[in-house]
């Protein structure tokens, strides 16, 4: 069958590159696939996916070329010392916005147009509309490659400052571990008490959505600096109240130990006349050294 729709190389075949290679192959694009261990690669292959025999031979199939393995060292590991000359590298592996940077400067030695991505996906989402990936790096590459990228999710390009897709994933999910972390804490109080999870869940989850929005408006304040403007919930009411997470957790027999920073910086912005401001304001201690 003939598609007018570009060729597309995944290398890695983990969780999440077969999700990707499964989306590229629902949506009629030519795909060829490479990973370590081979035998991942069969249940592509028996639904159309070319199978390439080393990395060397992927990359010389497809203009596009998608990385997803386990991080940067393992991608570099796999492209080796291969010309990537006119080849669109689109590398979705988790990274930190310096090592999204190192690799581009190394991807443009190699010849290749490169775009730094970060899914916000697990592989489930992959070509659902709730999956949504952030690109930075060469826009050319984001133009060329996106009715192949698109196929994931939402793609939504950031600019081509290239470690900014790595900056934002990894910000994102620092929000996601907080709530996570939340959440287990939130579990280990009532479970202590005999309560099951799945009682608790629901109540849980109402209450997050409920709090959903607390980001919109703590942005406001987070720009302009001041912390005091629409204060519905004072610091100093909220540090007082917060040693009562401590106590629960005393009297349930947990631990609190993934709380007590916040609890310290809550004070401490207190103590330093902040009280009547919101808690957004903690984040000036975030950004001094002598608080990391
Ligand atoms: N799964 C998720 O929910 C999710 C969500 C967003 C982003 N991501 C990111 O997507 C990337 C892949 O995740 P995944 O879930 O697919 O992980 P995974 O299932 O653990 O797969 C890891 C992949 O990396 C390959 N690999 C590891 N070390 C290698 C090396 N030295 N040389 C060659 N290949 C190597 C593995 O090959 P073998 O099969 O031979 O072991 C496999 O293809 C990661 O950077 C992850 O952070 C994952």
């Amino acid at each position: 069958m003939t598609t007018d729709k570009p060729s597309v190389t995944v290398l890695g075949l983990g969780a999440m590159g077969t999700a990707l290679a499964g989306a590229l192959l629902s949506a009629g694009h030519p795909v060829t696939v490479w990973n370590r261990t081979a035998a991942k690669a069969d249940a592509l292959v028996e639904r159309g996916a070319a199978r390439a025999a080393s990395p060397a031979e992927a990359v010389a199939a497809s203009q596009i070329v998608v990385a997803c393995l386990l991080d940067y060292d393992s991608v570099r590991e796999v492209l080796g010392t291969e010309s990537l000359r006119g080849r669109t590298l689109v590398n979705l592996t988790n990274g930190t916005p310096g090592q999204a940077r190192r690799f581009a400067e190394w991807a443009a030695c190699q010849g290749a147009d490169y775009l730094d991505g970060g899914i916000m996906a697990v592989p489930p989402m992959i070509g659902t509309p709730a999956a949504f990936v952030l690109y930075s790096g060469s826009a050319g590459a984001f133009d060329r490659a996106r009715p192949a990228l698109d196929t994931f999710g939402e793609s939504i390009f950031l600019g081509e400052a290239v470690g900014r897709a790595a900056l934002t994933d990894i910000a994102l999910l620092t929000g996601m571990y907080g709530m996570i972390a939340g959440s287990l804490q939130a579990f280990a109080l009532v479970t202590a008490d005999g309560v099951p999870a799945t009682d608790f869940a629901p109540l849980l989850t109402r209450w997050l959505q409920a709090m959903s929005g607390w980001a919109d408006g703590a942005a406001k304040q987070l720009d302009s600096g001041d912390y005091a403007t629409g204060v519905v919930s004072n610091l100093g009411m909220q540090a007082a109240s917060f040693d009562n997470l401590h106590r629960t957790a005393d009297e349930q027999g947990v631990h609190s130990g993934l709380f007590a920073p916040l609890g310290r910086l809550m004070q401490q912005r207190a103590a330093d006349g902040h009280g009547h401001e919101d808690l957004t304001g903690i984040i000036e201690l975030l950004r001094k050294d002598d608080n990391a």
